[in-house]
């Protein structure tokens, strides 16, 4: 078997960096920029010629990414890489799974058709599965699908007294419940409506028979923040303690940290995407799922 090497697209580099080192291999940046009119510029520094590449890319924010991956995967493929393997630990675009007004772009599968097209296999942690039970849904390649929940487990085991495990909504019990467990923790799961882009409404239950816990809201996505807000701020009507607030993939989108940060005790996220709540490193999940290619 050919040793892997990893490559870095702009924002992956040390992520890449520790990847690689955890399995012993080598990695390099993807050098990019743009031209003048904005079109970009791609080029692997480094020989791939039977060599099988995996490019580290951090997807967010996606749109300015997709062009610039989807050239490097191609010029691997170009150049006689054995396989090109793409490791996102955040994967984008899967929350339009679905056209729910005419017209609309399904652009969970537009992308998976995209990415499946420029590369022969995906690894990604906890993608956002909603409508599509499983990635080989929408992915024509094989994919591995990593779970964060240990990890969240452990960090509540390790620095919350008396948690309990909040998921704001029926697409968050399959995170709540695994690291509740994982924690040793009891969790429960609220009701949300979303309204629009920027307005959901949390239900939470009655919450009398939990006044001296420590509540830990958890989701897979912070993007607007509305939803973890607007459950925080629940809680707090509800006469409970500022949750602190765990987060897979900290997107993070304009003031909605400092706005979260208004109503939490802590907020605390895997490094999935760069953010400063980032306290969960994800670099040993991907090391060992890449052992089997390495
Ligand atoms: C929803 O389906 C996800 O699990 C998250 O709850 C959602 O993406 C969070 O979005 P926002 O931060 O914009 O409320």
């Amino acid at each position: 078997m050919t040793a892997l090497l990893f490559f870095a697209m702009p924002g992956a580099e040390s992520l890449a960096e520790q990847v690689a080192a955890g399995l012993g291999a080598d990695w390099a940046c993807v050098e990019t920029r743009r031209f003048p009119d904005g079109e970009s510029y791609v080029r692997l520094p480094v020989e791939v010629a039977g060599r099988r590449v995996a490019i580290v890319c951090r997807m967010t924010p996606p749109d300015p990414q997709i062009p610039p991956l989807v050239f490097a995967a191609g010029t691997a493929r170009e150049l006689g890489a054995a396989g090109v393997a793409l490791v996102a630990p955040y994967l984008p675009y899967m929350r339009q799974d679905a056209r729910f007004r005419p017209g609309e772009a399904v652009t969970s599968r537009q992308f998976a058709g995209l990415v499946s097209g420029a590369f022969d296999r995906l690894v990604t942690i906890d993608p956002h599965l909603h409508r599509h039970a499983s990635l080989g849904e929408i992915y024509d390649i094989p994919t591995r699908t990593l779970a964060s929940a240990p990890l969240l487990g452990d960090w509540i085991a390790a620095n919350v007294e008396r948690p309990l495990v909040i998921g704001p909504d029926a697409e968050s019990e399959q995170w709540a419940r695994e690291v509740a467990r994982r924690a040793g923790a009891p969790h429960l799961v609220a009701t949300k409506t979303r309204l629009g882009d920027r307005e959901v409404r949390i239900a939470l239950p009655a919450m009398d028979a939990w006044r001296d816990v420590q509540p830990v809201l958890i989701d897979d996505i912070a993007s607007s923040g509305h939803t973890l807000v607007e459950a925080a701020s629940g809680l707090l009507a509800q006469g409970l303690a500022r949750p602190d607030c765990l987060v897979v993939h900290a997107l993070f989108a304009g003031d909605a940290a400092e706005r979260l940060a208004a109503v939490t005790r802590r907020v605390a996220s895997t490094d999935t995407v760069a953010h400063a709540s980032n306290a969960i490193p994800v670099a040993p999940l991907l090391i060992e799922a890449l052992k089997a290619f390495a």
